[in-house]
């Protein structure tokens, strides 16, 4: 999803800031790469004018056309990495937009909803457009605001009186970043929906769609609330509402490492985060529990007592995070006897679903930004729902705006396809569960104890599998040819079927889907012919009632039909081997908690494969990490 950096610096050497507007603003749209983008562009205020360079494509097409083009020195910019929502991917689409005679440049995260009217009503007064986009029509609207409603009259509030106009105008969900040529050392920003953070520097100021933008500068940083303007310059950050009323955000340090967004020393950023997976478990498992294994989630801010009236739970997620829901509802229901329904947030809303207040959400979301989730927990908190989010990022806005959160402690996940937060999200939504049952009494503290036991054994397991993955990155090196693979499993073994087809879907854009194993013969044993590579995930045989046998009929069923079977089983079943052309053993856990393990080999299958065939492992194509659109 598109990223948005803004400076202002100062020049009189009063101060160490001063650094060339351009330098910064590339620096900030590189660290927030892991977005997602489709084009990229930059504008810079100097001499009285506006200067602008846009480029379709990753940020080096937009570094060579610098090259052959460049920027002024100054010390104010706006930059932009854009993925394509109205218009496609092109150099004319790419942002900045340029207004009131190309003196104005505006950026956009987000969608104007109402774009065609305003469009139409701009036609008629002569203006003309060069792009097919919606921010374009939101530049127009803000210059043609400035020009002729305020007459381009500092006096009459300049930029941040246009822009406060210009938001009351619009609807949808925006970040908005602007410079005008007459106000040099200005940037001013506006904020509905789409996330958007101050960076407070010394004589220097900063804007980002979250503190990656500007984490090489500062660590103070300040939230914006929402329906928010904010006007920046060197010595100042002056905030308001969409009316001018003085408004205030909320200033926080940022306490994590530069460092600990870089690889690590791998080739990409998604096999660090796959290795990084045993600490995102321990991390998010830390400190949530006594001596006694009492659980003590202090975050949860919901009285207890309104817990215990809870009658049913609706877990929201899309993708990877929906999976997390999934393997959840199995635990839940297991220990806490609440009927748990898993629901896609952009389906969730518009089916007009049973919700009160004796219905516990919990929303699961790795950027803490997915539009879909956060409107349909926004959704659900209307209809009187209690909801807790399940969260990686600190401070975003779903666990703002949700009654209670448990983060997952997965540190900044950068590559686009999900993996350590997915084991986190897991993580968090166990002891969730286990929480619920404790309150409730459905478990002796014992029983609770135990698990909490087990899950703190699962870090060291996780690092045998990756210990061992040889040979599950031979296989996928392999296997670079292949076509389509479908994975099969029963159970909490369904999910990571799905999870792994998604992974390979994603990665390698490979024809992949996951079924529960019992489904197969309804209709999907029809796509299994000769050679069909299929994935079993093969529960433990010590797990309950028939499970293991069951699993074992069904890789009898695709291998009897030609299928190459590759099985993730439990260490020490060797019953599978017989029926496997390949077999992945990983650790012995209670079923319940395997999907923690029988997960990794699938992620790294999945990144070897797409390796092998060249693809960007942690940018794939047409995807973006944080989904702020519906
Ligand atoms: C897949 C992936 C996506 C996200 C989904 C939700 O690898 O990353 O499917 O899981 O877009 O994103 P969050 O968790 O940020 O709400």
């Amino acid at each position: 999803m598109c990223g948005i950096v803004g400076y202002v610096g100062h020049s009189d050497g009063r101060v160490n800031a001063g650094h060339n507007a351009l330098d910064v603003v590339l620096e900030g749209l590189r660290r927030l790469e892991y977005r997602g983008y489709d084009s990229a562009g930059i504008a810079v205020v100097a001499d009285g004018t506006i200067s602008s360079r846009k480029k379709s494509g990753k940020l080096n097409n937009l570094i060579s056309e610098l090259e052959a083009r460049p920027l002024p020195e100054s010390l104010t910019g706006i930059g932009h990495t854009r993925w394509a929502t109205h218009g496609g991917p092109t150099d004319q689409n790419a942002h900045p937009h340029l207004a009131d005679g190309g003196k104005l440049a505006l950026i956009h995260n987000g969608i104007i909803e109402n774009f065609a009217e305003l469009k139409q009503e701009l036609l008629a007064k002569g203006v003309t457009f060069q792009s097919e986009t919606d921010t374009e029509v939101a530049a127009a609207l803000l210059g043609d605001i400035y020009r002729n409603q305020l007459g381009g009259d500092a006096a009459k509030g300049g930029l941040t009186r246009a822009m406060q106009l210009a938001c009351q105008r619009l609807e949808g969900a925006f970040t908005l970043l602007a410079v005008h040529a007459d106000q040099p050392d200005v940037v001013v920003a506006a904020r509905r929906n789409s996330p958007l953070v101050v960076g407070l520097g010394e004589g220097e100021n900063f804007l980002g769609s979250d503190v990656s933008g500007f984490i090489d500068y500062t660590r103070r940083a300040v939230e914006l609330g929402q329906d928010q303007i904010v006007t920046i310059t060197a010595d100042a950050v002056d905030i308001t509402d969409f009316y001018g009323a003085p408004a205030q955000g909320k200033e926080y340090e940022v306490n994590w490492d530069p460092a600990s967004a870089e690889k690590g020393g791998f080739p990409s950023f998604m096999e660090k985060e796959i290795h990084d997976q045993p600490d995102a478990v321990l991390q998010t498992l830390l400190g949530r529990s006594d001596i006694h294994g009492k659980l003590t989630l202090d975050e949860l801010r919901i009285d207890p007592q309104l817990l215990k009236t809870v009658d049913k739970i609706i877990v929201l997620a899309c993708g990877t995070s929906a999976y997390a829901g999934q393997v959840a509802k199995y635990a839940i229901e297991n220990w806490c006897r609440i009927p748990t329904e898993v629901e896609l947030s952009h389906e969730f809303r518009y089916r007009d679903p049973i919700v009160d207040e004796n219905t516990l959400i919990v929303s699961i979301s790795q950027s803490g930004e997915t539009m879909d989730t956060l409107m349909a927990v926004r959704y659900a908190k209307e209809q009187g729902a209690k909801t807790v989010s399940i969260c990686n990022t600190n401070g975003s806005t779903i666990p703002r705006e949700s009654d209670a959160v448990l983060y997952t402690h997965a540190g900044p996940e950068i590559a686009v396809a999900s993996t350590k937060a997915f084991l986190a999200q897991i993580t968090a939504a166990y002891l969730l569960g286990l929480y619920l049952a404790q309150l409730r009494g459905n478990k002796f503290q014992g029983e609770i104890k135990d698990i909490l036991a087990d899950l703190g054994k699962i870090p060291a397991k996780i690092q045998r599998i990756l210990d061992n993955e040889a040979q599950i990155k031979e296989l996928g090196q392999s296997m670079a040819d292949a076509k389509s693979v479908l994975f099969l499993g029963r159970h909490v073994g369904f999910p990571v079927a799905m999870e792994g087809a998604l992974k390979l879907k994603e990665l390698a854009y490979i024809h992949a889907e996951g079924f529960a194993a019992g489904e197969l013969k309804h209709g999907p044993i029809a796509l299994i012919e000769e050679g069909q590579p299929v994935f079993v995930v093969v529960p433990s045989p010590r797990g309950r009632d028939s499970l293991h046998a069951k699993v074992v009929s069904n890789i009898q069923e695709v291998r009897a039909r030609g299928a190459k079977t590759i099985v993730i089983a439990e260490e020490g079943d060797e019953a599978v081997k017989a029926y496997a052309e390949h077999v992945f053993y990983i650790p012995e856990t209670p079923t319940l908690l395997a999907p923690l393990l029988a997960t990794v080999p699938l992620q790294i299958f999945a990144l070897a494969l797409a390796s092998a065939k060249g693809y960007d492992v942690d940018q794939p194509r047409n995807l973006a990490k944080s989904v702020t659109v519906e």
